[in-house]
């Protein structure tokens, strides 16, 4: 599947709001969502990734430039925020030192008109560019027998499949965070913000952590606990809140929107802050867990996800299978 860019125009964009729903159904959200969770035992009453996580509350407070791109009530006024902070995959006992790992952020802007949901990871790419390779990459990597994956598997699928490495990668060549907190977070689709003169800009979204890149050296990371993020966030949050500017990278023309294996060159794109979020304290575990945070249907006018982006569509009813199956094993 080639890549599209920005500038191609209407006609691109009309052929692709087409051709959404036939790319986001090229392999069964039901189906991914089994293979997730076989990849780590069949685990009851857990999210199929994302298992193991914090639940936290605060607020978002936007910049005087936030309204100037989007239209979205969340970006006129400060409002409460409800997140949580997790470990990819569907292993609740997984290991906080676990690499090449991507620690998640999932976030709920609330206004009285409705939520803003942003579900981030700490990469700017995802592992895989389409549905049914999503579901092949988790496939390969079900436990065999002795309870390890294929290896001969999983390194034919890896030949076959360079981009899906791009993650692992990333992740390896950077310490292992030593905080929820301590580590930037990527919106890895185009998002495109509209103003309220209608205007259009296409984006991708980024939280930068104010405590910067807290990273563990490998002495470190051996002395922690396999459990120590949630009592790092409580211990750090009983002094104050922490927080994140929300960011948004300027896309420019040819600039994927479609593949969320690429990353722009952000370092040659423009930023802006859209504001800034506060996390202030640790919140109980079922306020996160009530429901699912749907980054595809709880967006409001003024920012909209990417029509051209297949992983994206099928996210939402991935997370609907995903939390009837964990509530009903509650
Ligand atoms: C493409 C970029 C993606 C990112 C950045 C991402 C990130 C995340 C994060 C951070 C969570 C934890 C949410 C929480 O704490 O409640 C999560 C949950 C989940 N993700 Fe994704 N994900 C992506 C794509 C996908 C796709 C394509 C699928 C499947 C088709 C998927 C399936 C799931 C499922 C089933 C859950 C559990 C939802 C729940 O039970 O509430 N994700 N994801």
């Amino acid at each position: 599947m080639s890549s599209t860019t920005l500038g191609q125009g209407a006609a691109i964009a009309f052929v692709c709001v087409l051709a959404t729903s036939a790319l986001s159904q090229d392999a069964d959200p039901q189906a991914i969502v089994d293979a997730q969770f076989a990849a780590a035992g069949n685990q009851k009453g857990v999210r199929a990734s994302g298992a193991k996580g914090v639940c936290v509350k605060g607020s978002f407070t936007p910049t005087a430039e936030a309204a100037s791109l989007s239209k979205a009530p969340h970006f006129a006024k400060t409002v409460p925020v409800t997140a949580r902070f997790s470990m990819g995959g569907s292993n609740a006992k997984i290991s906080d030192k676990t690499k090449p790992v991507t620690r998640g952020f999932a976030m709920r802007l609330s206004d009285t008109t409705g939520d803003l949901v942003l579900v981030i990871i700490s990469a700017p790419v995802f592992s895989t560019k389409t549905p049914k390779q999503l579901l092949d990459f988790a496939t390969v990597r079900a436990p065999g027998p002795d309870g390890k994956p294929d290896a001969d598997k999983v390194k034919a699928f890896t030949a076959a499949n360079p981009e899906t490495t791009k993650q692992g990668a990333w992740l390896n060549a950077r310490p292992v965070p030593a905080s929820f907190v301590g580590v930037d977070y990527w919106g890895v689709h185009a998002y495109t913000l509209t103003n309220a003169k209608n205007e259009a800009k296409v984006v991708k979204l980024k939280t930068v952590a104010t405590a910067g890149q807290l990273g563990l050296s490998d002495d470190e990371l051996k002395a922690k606990p396999d459990s120590f993020y949630a009592d790092e966030l409580k211990d750090r949050l009983a002094t104050g809140p922490a927080s994140f500017d929300l960011v948004a990278i300027m896309g420019e023309a040819g600039d994927p929107t479609s593949d969320p294996t690429v990353m722009w060159p952000e370092e040659n794109r423009k930023s802006v802050k859209l504001g800034t979020l506060a996390i202030a304290a640790i919140e109980p575990a079922a306020t996160c867990d009530v429901a699912t945070f749907d980054p595809v249907v709880d967006l409001p006018e003024g920012i909209a996800g990417p029509t051209d982006d297949p992983m994206f569509a099928i996210r939402s009813p991935a997370y609907a299978v995903s939390l009837s199956r964990r509530s009903a094993q509650q």
